[in-house]
Order: structure tokens, then C-alpha cells, then sequence
């Protein structure tokens, strides 16, 4: 079982009009609603993939009900807990400019110390019964940075083994957990590395770098670079990974698909270099969906063969 950890999910809306008028009155040609967040991505990926997974995190108020429904529809079980606060809503006006969209992200409701205590005892509970717990996205107000290096120690004692996605301070407080699997993009890796990534060299270094601050072994890390693949360290060595090309409608998602396919094809039994195969066509898939949609099991074993994991200096 996969238990993913969402602390700020929301509901994205994304409206599309034919020009953006700042100041003005904007008529809505076509309207989207979906439920976000990186841990909630995962998870649904996950059980698009047929795999058993259980959502936890804060969610409150009316919009939680929205969210709720989309876990229903998509088989991800619900082990979230409920807060005072509402659970934040961001909007995205996309024109037909082709420019990126202007988007209104909400801060999410204040977490109160109870609440919080709530959510460790949820954790250690569902860890117990889960081989990988995913931590993944941002954090709400009134949760502190090392929200996620706190809950991996308590799943990890629960037995589970831990991936983070996250970024800047609050990934480099979960590396003091030594996670067993984290797949930062190229951009991520590079601030917690404190230096630029720009050449397939750099990239190949940061990986073997990442590798050895999260305890070395049999730990997993990957660096994600969109339409260029991954590069991925693991117990193993060092491997490459050409991700399927594939015409991007919006690639919202792909990193958390990415952890999804992966964690899933090692449940399988397949090995870390087997399971980036799967992760690199998961996260195409759902780089071919729109919004922040994902993608399904049958895009993902379509684009499978087209994704090619290569050891580096073969
Ligand atoms: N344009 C693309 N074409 C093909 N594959 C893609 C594309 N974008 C993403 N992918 C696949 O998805 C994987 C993860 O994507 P990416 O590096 O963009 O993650 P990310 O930045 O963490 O995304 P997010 O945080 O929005 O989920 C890539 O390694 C690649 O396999
Ligand atoms: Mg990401």
C-alpha cells in the first residue's frame, strides 16, 4: 500500500477566455475544476495504475467536498484530516495568447497545534500498514519547515520507507531523514546543491551527489529534466533515461506521476533502473493531458516501450 501526504491540496480552477483583460470584465469560454496536489497526484496515478494508495494531509470546509469526490471517482482511499480552515482554492486564467496563464495561488488554512498533532498520530497509524509513505508539496500556514523530515521519521519507525518531493528549505530539512527515494527537477537539485545544472555532466554529478547525502546504498535519486528524461542514481550506479516524445499539452504533474510509476513498478518487484522506465512514461502521460489532469494506465503502457534507461558510460 502507497500512503501519500498532501498538507495543502486544493482545488484548481482553470478558466480560459480568448484575451486576458486586467481591469476589465473577461468572459469564460471554458471553465476546468480539478483536485491538486502533488501527494494527491501520486496517489491518483497510483490507482490509475491499479495500485492500492491512501491520501492523508488537512483538508476543511466546502471545497474539501470537491476533493473527496475526485478521490471516490478515482479509487484513492481517504485518510485525510479535517481542519477548521478551508481548504484553499487557486485560479488560472489561461488566454489563447499562448502566453503562460496568470494564476492566483491561495495560502491554504492556518493549522492549529492540534491539528497538526492529529496528522502525526494519522501518519504513524496509516504508515504502519503502507511500504513506501510519499510526502510531497507545500506547506500551509502554521506548519513548521521541517514538517516532512518529522513525518518521515515517524513512518519510517512505522517500518515504511519514505520519498520526498519537495523544494528549497523544506527539502533540505527532509534530507536529515535520509529518505530512500527523492526526485527533485533540475531546478530543485540545483538550490539544494547550491550550484547551476546545465549539462548532462553537471546533471550526472548532482544525481551521484544526492545520492550520497541521503545515506548512499540502495537509496534512489532521481533528477528530473522534463522533455530531456531523468538521470537517476540508485544502488546500482548511475542511469539515463530518455523519456518518450511525446507533443506536451501540459506537463502539471509530471513529476509527481513520475514517483507514482516508479513506486509502483517497484511494488511490482521490477528494480529501480526497470521502475524509471515506468516513471518516465507516467510523467509523459500525463505531460499529454491538459491542465492539471493526468495521465491513465493505458497511455502509460502505450508510451512504455518508447521510454529507453540506459547505464551511464555504456
Ligand atoms: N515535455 C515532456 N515530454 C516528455 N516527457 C516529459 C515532458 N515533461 C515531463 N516529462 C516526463 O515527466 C518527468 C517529470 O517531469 P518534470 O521534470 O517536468 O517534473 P516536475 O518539474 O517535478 O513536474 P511537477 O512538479 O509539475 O509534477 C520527466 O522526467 C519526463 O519523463
Ligand atoms: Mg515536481
Amino acid at each position: 500500500m502507497l500512503l501519500t501526504v498532501t498538507l495543502n491540496p486544493c482545488v484548481d480552477y482553470l478558466l480560459r477566455v480568448e484575451t486576458m483583460a486586467a481591469n476589465d470584465t473577461n468572459r469564460v469560454k471554458r471553465q476546468e475544476k480539478d483536485a491538486g496536489g502533488k501527494g494527491l497526484n501520486t496517489s491518483r496515478v497510483y490507482a490509475h495504475l491499479r495500485g492500492v494508495t491512501i491520501a492523508t494531509g488537512f483538508l476543511g470546509g466546502a471545497t474539501s467536498s470537491f476533493i473527496r469526490h475526485v478521490m471516490k471517482e478515482e479509487n484513492v482511499l481517504d485518510g485525510f484530516v479535517y481542519v477548521e480552515g478551508e481548504t484553499r482554492t487557486n485560479f488560472s486564467v489561461e488566454d489563447e495568447s499562448g502566453n503562460p496563464p496568470t494564476t492566483f495561488n491561495q495560502r491554504g488554512p492556518t493549522i492549529s497545534p492540534g491539528e497538526w498533532l492529529a496528522l502525526k498520530e494519522k501518519v504513524g497509524m496509516l504508515a504502519a500498514k503502507a511500504e513506501w509513505v510519499s510526502f510531497g508539496g507545500s506547506l500551509p500556514p502554521g506548519v513548521e519547515t521541517n514538517a516532512f523530515y518529522e513525518l518521515a521519521l515517524i513512518a519510517r519507525e512505522k517500518g515504511s520507507k519514505i520519498v520526498v518531493d519537495a523544494d528549497g528549505a523544506v527539502l533540505s530539512e527532509s534530507l536529515k531523514a535520509m529518505p530512500d527515494f527523492i526526485k527533485p527537477n533540475t531546478p530543485e537539485a540545483g538550490r539544494v546543491l547550491g550550484r547551476e545544472l546545465k549539462t548532462d555532466d553537471e546533471v550526472i554529478q548532482a544525481s551521484r551527489d544526492l545520492h550520497t547525502m541521503i545515506g548512499g546504498g540502495d537509496r534512489i535519486a532521481v533528477i528530473s529534466r522534463g522533455a530531456k528524461g531523468a538521470v537517476m542514481t540508485c544502488g546500482t550506479g548511475t542511469y539515463v533515461g530518455i523519456s518518450p516524445n511525446v507533443k506536451p499539452l501540459s506537463t502539471i504533474g509530471s513529476g509527481d506521476s513520475m514517483i507514482a510509476g516508479m513506486l509502483w513498478a517497484m511494488g511490482q518487484g521490477n528494480p529501480p533502473a526497470e521502475a524509471l522506465q515506468w516513471g518516465l512514461a507516467a510523467g509523459a502521460a500525463t505531460a499529454l493531458t491538459d491542465g492539471s489532469a493526468i495521465g491513465d494506465k493505458a497511455t502509460i503502457e502505450r508510451l512504455l516501450p518508447e521510454a529507453v534507461v540506459k547505464p551511464v558510460g555504456s
